[in-house]
């Protein structure tokens, strides 16, 4: 894979190695969900992690590593490694919403995206509870080999909105600010969620069965994939907070929504610094 220019079939054959790696690390998880697996700590104790998310990691990185040698993987659990030949990346994050997965709330996945240069080539995000696996591609996206269309809600009023926003890091950082965004959030949408997957909630704004995302504390391995998902499936995802010049996933935040929603209107617009409505440019 040393060629930077991938076509359409380059891009369905990389979706087909994330998927088999995905795939893959489906049966160890729907075992062990609900087991309650023990649970170690890595930031904080808001940031768990079990012996299945490093498992899971190195499941998918000899797949990987196998099907395209010199590929670099970085995952959230090992880092990088590989990249002999520069090209190709894969972003990995093995379990997302691992807190759910420890719990045992049905609402986690593994996301796997694939970079090449600077554009996300193919990606999945695959929900071994369900048994759903999201593809994209440069030719579309699609759930269990259905293509999604990323249609919903036209407004605030009538839309659901999915965000982690703010986590504890946010709410000591800028307390009250953050504060007043939820509330405003819970005010002006119809309804309000915190499922605690970033990638799978965004695959569900690709599929259209949520309208719109806000996310603020994320990684690159848990947009790569799923970013594609939604602009594929003609949805919205807009990076923030990212360097200038950088690239769309390693940006921290996004905001994200079904195709035909009203950004320009929406409260998410302040908290986008998108410019507001009726101001003067
Ligand atoms: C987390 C989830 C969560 C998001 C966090 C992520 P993890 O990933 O995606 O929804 O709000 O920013 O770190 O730790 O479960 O892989
Ligand atoms: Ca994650
Ligand atoms: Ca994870």
């Amino acid at each position: 894979m040393n060629d930077v220019s991938i076509d359409v079939p380059a891009s369905r054959e990389l979706a087909g190695i994330a998927e088999r790696a995905a795939r893959a690390t489906g049966d160890r998880l729907r075992k062990a969900f609900r087991s309650r697996p023990e649970v170690a700590l890595k930031r904080d104790f808001h940031d768990p992690v079990t012996e299945h998310d490093r498992a899971a990691e190195e499941t998918i990185r000899e797949i990987l590593e196998r099907e395209c040698p010199g590929s670099a993987v970085i995952g959230e659990e090992g880092g990088l490694r590989g990249g002999a030949d520069g090209a190709l990346r894969w972003y990995v994050d093995p379990i997302d919403g691992t807190a759910n997965f420890a719990a045992g709330l049905p609402f986690f996945c593994t996301s796997i995206g694939a970079v090449v240069g600077d554009r996300v080539v193919a990606g999945v995000v695959y929900d071994p509870v369900r048994d759903d696996l999201f593809t994209a591609t440069l030719d579309g996206a699609a759930c269990n080999g259905e293509p999604l269309g990323s249609t919903g809600a036209a407004g605030d009023r009538t839309a659901v909105l999915v965000t982690g926003y703010p986590n504890a890091r946010e709410l000591r950082r800028s307390g009250d600010r953050a504060l007043r965004r939820y509330a405003t959030f819970v005010e002006s949408f119809a309804t309000v969620r915190r499922p605690g997957s970033a990638a799978l909630s965004l695959a569900h704004v690709a599929g259209g069965w949520a309208d719109a995302a806000y996310g603020t504390s994320v990684n690159a391995w848990d947009v790569a994939a799923a970013l594609l998902l939604v602009r594929q499936a003609g949805g919205t995802y807009l990076p923030l907070g990212g360097e200038p010049g950088g690239q769309d996933w390693d940006a921290p935040g996004y905001v994200a929504c079904v195709g035909g929603f009203d950004l320009a209107g929406s409260v998410l617009a302040e908290a986008a610094g998108l410019p507001a409505v009726g101001s003067e440019t």
